[in-house]
């Protein structure tokens, strides 16, 4: 593994996330284990930022199941088409919700949750897991946190 530089309490999202990203992909090159892979990537996403909860739902036929996660205690499982969740695998699509409340069918793991993001992992257009992330602070996730989360999946689906 090699030591790259963590991230500081002055930097800019954009730099924290580029900071993570090169954690990520130092941490995960030398391992081919998924689970070990999403154990890792949760643990330095969750060090990183302010988030709640950070973890990851594995695809097993119809519904997800619990992976690896850094927070508290969480549902085990969730179908597809439901919650936040369940909302971005069946559209294969990363959903930013800036008020849980106002969320339909959100399944509250936590009350101390408020918002959210999900973002799929595809192989061939096929989602095979998710990462979600929870705040206790409304509206936490922007574009930025998009773009930057979808990068570290595609990371680790390579
Ligand atoms: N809120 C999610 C459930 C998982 S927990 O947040 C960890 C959802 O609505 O799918």
């Amino acid at each position: 593994m090699t030591p790259t530089q963590q991230p500081t309490d002055t930097m800019s999202k954009q730099d924290r996330y580029a900071c993570v990203l090169k954690q990520i992909a130092a941490v995960i090159s030398d391992e081919q284990d998924m689970i070990a892979n999403m154990a890792n990537t949760a643990a330095i996403l969750h060090q990183s930022f302010d988030f709640w909860w950070t973890g990851f739902y594995i695809v097993r036929g119809e519904e997800l199941v619990l992976g690896p996660f850094q927070g508290p205690v969480a549902c085990t499982r969730i179908k597809k088409g439901k919650g936040v969740c369940g909302t971005a695998w069946e559209r294969k699509q990363t959903v930013v919700v800036p008020n849980v409340h106002l969320f339909k069918g959100h399944i509250a793991c936590s009350s101390e949750s408020q918002s959210e993001i999900v973002v799929p992992l595809s192989v061939e257009n096929k989602v095979t897991a998710v990462l979600d992330i929870d705040s206790r602070h409304l509206d936490t996730f922007d574009d930025t946190d998009r773009q930057w989360l979808e990068r570290i999946t595609q990371l680790l689906m390579q």
